[in-house]
């Protein structure tokens, strides 16, 4: 198997080449960031014949043939050669990519939900008129995935939410270190922040809309802070199969690459004996304004999600910089979702200007406050 790695210094890309190393996976694409240094050692270890970098001045230090920017990751999205694209970029940068990699026919494992969470209708719409096939690898999308091979549809499928650092106690002047320290995932910094907001659990409802053509009404979130039980699916019966493993990433990341076929676990596996307990709480809307506004972007129209996920974007970025408070985080989101008008986004431009739009409003406000 050959497989190319867009965002290959973070923490999914790190684990998918850990996977791939483990497995004698051919690794033929790069691209990364700006961890130049960590990049250079991985080039060194898989020898690709495909690199990318997100700026120019960073391709020229790593070589005459590196690609760069936007054309570097679509480039590395679509290669012909390879059997498995994995879009682990973070943030709003995944769309595109995703995008052209489903138009291009390719084998999709995504890692990278801000693509659906913005331009869900358009690349579930070009999905269905190519070959390309999309593996979920966010851990509730992938179970989700695993229990919906049973040949009955479900009536509603439930995601489960660790409920991040602040479940137990309110966020009240937390600083940025308390806010990346998540209790169960080792993640990157911008999806922690999501996970602690639980902005990433309101964008996992959208993530779930699309992948699996489910109404608003099917999806439900439970919390659940031991991370063991990732989804649910409730049958017309009365029954509920849930699916569970090990909270660790390399468990999707090595289904997601061999699907239909299944490996040796590449973390250990689950012993229930040892768990002393499985809490699961609901997650009222009103308690957590984020899946609150995960409903909101359920039964919108898909413009606002495309509008609140710039805005998140570019919050989050603010927040990681100093420059507002956590609890402003949500504030300036609710504040953008409420002045935006939704409509149904007829290209993939139109998605990218929505979530353009989204940040340049945070910029606004943050600039008013
Ligand atoms: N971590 C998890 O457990 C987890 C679980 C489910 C879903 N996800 C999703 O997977 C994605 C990646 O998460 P992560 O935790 O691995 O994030 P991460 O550790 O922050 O890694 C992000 C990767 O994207 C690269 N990148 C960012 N912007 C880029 C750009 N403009 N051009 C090229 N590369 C760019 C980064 O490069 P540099 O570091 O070199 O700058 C890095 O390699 C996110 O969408 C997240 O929501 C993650």
């Amino acid at each position: 198997m050959k497989i190319s790695v867009l965002g290959s210094t973070g923490v999914i890309g790190t684990l998918t080449l850990e996977i791939a190393e483990r497995n004698g996976i051919e690794v033929i694409g790069l691209a990364a960031g700006r961890n130049i240094e960590s990049l250079r050692k991985q080039i060194e270890k898989f020898r690709p014949s495909y690199i990318a970098v997100e700026k120019e001045e960073d391709a020229r230090i790593l070589g005459k043939d590196v690609l760069w920017g936007e054309e570097g990751l679509i480039a590395l999205a679509t290669l012909s050669e390879a059997d498995v694209v994995v879009i682990a970029v973070s943030g709003t940068a995944g769309i595109l990519p995703t995008y052209e990699a489903v138009r291009a026919g390719k084998r999709v494992a995504l890692a990278n939900k801000e693509s659906l969470v913005s331009g869900g209708r358009i690349i579930i719409n070009e999905l269905k008129h190519s070959d390309s096939v999309i593996i979920p690898v966010d851990s509730e999308h992938n179970s989700l995935f695993q229990l919906l091979q049973y040949p009955e549809k479900p009536e509603k499928v439930i995601i489960t939410a660790s409920g991040g650092p602040f479940f137990r106690e309110k966020p009240e002047n937390v600083t940025i270190k308390d806010v990346l320290s998540h209790p169960v995932w080792n993640m990157g910094k911008k999806i922690t922040v999501d996970s602690a907001t639980l902005m990433n659990k309101a964008f996992e409802m959208v993530e779930a809309k699309w992948l699996f053509d489910l109404s608003p009404e099917q999806i439900g979130v439970l919390i659940h802070p031991q991370s063991i039980v990732h989804s649910i699916i409730k049958m017309r019966d009365g029954s509920l199969l849930a699916h569970m493993s090990l909270p660790d990433m390399r468990i999707p990341i090595q289904y997601a690459l061999f699907y239909p076929e299944r490996k040796d676990s590449p973390a250990g596996s689950l012993d229930l004996s040892e768990l002393e307990t499985l809490e699961f709480y609901r997650a009222d809307p009103e308690k957590y304004p984020a899946i609150g506004l995960g409903y909101r972007m359920l039964k919108s129209l898909p413009s606002l999600s495309a509008v609140i996920n710039g805005a998140n974007d570019q919050a989050v970025e603010y927040f990681l910089q100093g420059k507002i408070k956590f609890c402003s985080i949500l504030d300036v989101i609710i504040k953008v979702s409420k002045r935006h008008q939704p409509f149904t986004p007829s290209s993939i431009e139109d998605v990218l200007g929505l979530v353009k739009e989204g940040k340049e409003r945070v910029k606004k406000i943050i600039g008013e406050l």
